[in-house]
C-alpha cells in the first residue's frame, strides 16, 4: 500500500500566515507531488471543543472558514479528502480503547499539553477531555493508517504519543496499526513564525496575526507597524537582524527574484542584511519590501478564497463527501482494531461456534 498522509487543524479561527508557512504550503506541495495513496485533512472540531466546550458556536462558525482557507491555498478536493472530525464516530471508539494504553502520568508529561494547560489556567480543574486529547489525536492519525503527518513543531509530542500507543497496541494485540512519522517544514524560521509584534507565536488572542483572508490595506498596516530592532532608532544606526521580525519574515517569504522586482539595489537577502547591520538602511524601506513580497504571495490566495466564498453550498458538499469517505476508511481500520482485540462479536459466527463446541465437549 502507498503512503497515507493525514494532518489537521482546530477550527477556532481563520488560518493565518503562520499556518501557511508552518504547514499549509507544505500540504499543497505534497498534494502536487502526488506521491501518496490517500491524503486526509481533518477539521478537528471535537479536539477544538476540548478547550472550547463552553463556546460551541465559535467552533461551528469556523469549520467552513477553515475549509475555505484550505481551498484558498490551493488544496484540491479531488486529490485531498477534507473531513470533519466529529462526524466520524469510529474515532471516539478508537480513543476509548487507546485510553487503556496510556497512563495519567504520561498525559501530564506531554510538553504541548503542559504548555497549553498553563496558558488556559485550568490549574487544578483540568477537564478530562482536554488532558486526553492526545489520545484522540492518536486515533485521528492511526484510524486512517496514516504514515506521514505534516505538522508544525508543537505537534511533535502528539506524534510521539501516537507512536507509543501504536507500538503498545501492536505488541499487546498483534500487528494492526501503522507507525506514523512527523514531517516538519524545512526552513527553521517556518517552524514557528513569530507574531507581527515579535512575540513567540502568532495567536488570535494577541492580535498579532496576518490572516490569509486579510485585505491588502490591512496587511500593509500590519506590516508597517511590525516589530523590528528597538535600538535601531535612526537610519544611520547599525541594526540587528537576529530577532528582528521583518527579517524573520523575509527569511521565510522572500526569494532572490523579489529583489530584481521590488528592490533592485540589492541582489539578495544577505546583501540587505549586511547593509542593515552596517547602518544606513531604514525600517520603512525593509517593511515596504516585505509588504510587496507578502502581498504578491497572498493575492492569489485571497482571490481564490473569494471565488469559493461565492460557492458555499459546493464547499459544504466537499465536506460532506470527504467525511463520508473518511468514515468508510476509518470504519475499516476500527473493525481491524476490534477484531485484533477479539471484540468483533458479530463479524461472523465464530464466537457462537466456539461456545457450541465448548459445551458439546462438556456434555
Ligand atoms: N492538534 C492539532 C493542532 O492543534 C490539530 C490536529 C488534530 C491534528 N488532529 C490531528 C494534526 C491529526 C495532525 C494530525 O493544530
Amino acid at each position: 500500500m502507498g503512503k497515507i498522509i493525514l494532518t489537521g487543524d482546530r477550527p477556532t479561527g481563520r488560518l493565518h500566515i503562520g499556518h501557511y508557512v508552518g504547514s499549509l504550503r507544505r500540504r499543497k506541495e505534497l498534494q502536487d507531488k502526488g506521491d501518496y495513496e490517500k491524503f486526509y485533512i481533518e477539521i478537528a472540531d471535537a479536539q477544538a471543543l476540548t478547550d472550547n466546550y463552553d463556546n460551541p458556536k465559535k467552533i461551528r462558525e469556523n469549520v467552513l472558514e477553515v475549509a475555505l482557507d484550505y481551498l484558498a491555498v490551493g488544496i484540491d478536493p479531488n486529490k485531498v479528502t477534507i473531513f470533519i472530525q466529529s462526524e466520524v464516530p469510529s474515532l471516539c471508539e478508537l480513543t476509548f480503547y487507546y485510553m487503556n494504553l496510556v497512563t495519567l502520568a504520561r498525559l501530564e508529561r506531554n510538553p504541548t499539553v503542559k504548555e497549553e494547560l498553563k496558558l488556559r489556567k485550568f490549574e487544578n480543574s483540568i477537564p478530562t477531555g482536554f488532558l486526553t486529547y492526545p489520545i484522540s489525536q492518536a486515533a485521528d492519525i492511526s484510524g486512517f493508517g496514516a504514515t506521514i503527518v505534516p505538522v508544525g513543531e508543537d505537534q511533535l509530542p502528539m506524534i510521539e504519543q501516537t507512536r507509543e500507543i501504536v507500538r503498545s497496541f501492536n505488541s499487546i494485540y498483534g500487528e494492526t496499526l501503522s507507525l506514523p512519522t512527523a514531517v516538519l517544514p524545512e526552513n527553521e524560521s517556518c517552524l514557528r513564525l513569530p507574531g507581527t509584534d515579535g512575540m513567540a507565536k502568532m495567536s488570535k488572542s494577541l492580535g498579532n496575526c496576518i490572516y490569509l483572508a486579510d485585505e491588502p490595506e490591512v496587511i500593509e498596516k500590519k506590516i508597517m507597524s511590525m516589530y523590528t530592532d528597538p535600538n535601531h532608532l535612526r537610519v544611520e544606526d547599525p541594526g540587528k537582524v537576529e530577532g528582528n521580525t521583518v527579517f524573520t519574515y523575509l527569511d521565510v517569504f522572500c526569494k532572490d527574484e523579489d529583489f530584481a522586482k521590488y528592490l533592485p539595489e540589492y541582489k539578495n537577502l544577505d546583501e540587505l542584511k549586511d547593509h542593515y547591520r552596517r547602518g544606513g538602511l531604514g525600517d520603512v524601506k525593509i517593511k515596504r519590501f516585505l509588504n510587496n513580497v507578502i502581498q504578491a504571495e497572498l493575492e492569489p490566495i485571497r482571490n481564490r478564497r473569494k471565488e469559493w466564498q461565492k460557492r458555499i453550498p459546493e464547499v459544504y458538499e466537499i465536506l460532506r463527501k470527504g467525511t463520508e469517505d473518511a468514515n468508510k476508511h476509518c470504519l475499516s481500520v476500527t473493525n481491524r482494531v476490534k477484531s485484533a482485540m477479539g471484540i468483533n462479536y458479530f463479524e461472523d459466527s465464530s464466537l457462537v461456534d466456539e461456545y457450541v463446541s465448548k459445551y458439546e465437549e462438556e456434555n
